[in-house]
């Protein structure tokens, strides 16, 4: 598999989310603590962006109709939202936070 560079870890503070474009692909990535969590961006549900919703623990709930995502596995955790987020396994070299795609 190949990976894709996207920031690094010091760029995201624990508990915030930011959008990334790497690989013709539009991302949420995610820190909880020191761990990272990247997703697609874009909400199953509708045109909600991820990356603008509200992180609780693992849960991001979309501030378009509210429905929620766990971050570490992309399920449902709160309707509207019925259709899983693609996730991508991330990796921590050198400070840096890659994906596996
Ligand atoms: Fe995300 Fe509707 S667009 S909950």
């Amino acid at each position: 598999s190949d990976t894709l560079d996207l920031i690094a870890a010091d760029d995201l503070a624990p508990g915030e989310a930011m959008q990334v474009e790497a690989g013709g692909l539009t991302l949420a990535v995610f820190r909880v603590a020191d761990e990272f969590y990247v997703t697609d961006d874009h909400c199953t549900h509708g045109p909600g962006l991820l990356h603008e919703g509200c992180l609780t623990g693992y849960e991001i709930e979309c501030d378009f109709h509210q429905g929620s995502f766990d971050v570490r596995t992309g399920e449902v955790i709160e309707p509207p939202c019925t259709i899983p987020v693609k996730v991508y396994p991330t990796v921590l070299r050198d400070g840096r936070v890659l994906i596996e795609v």
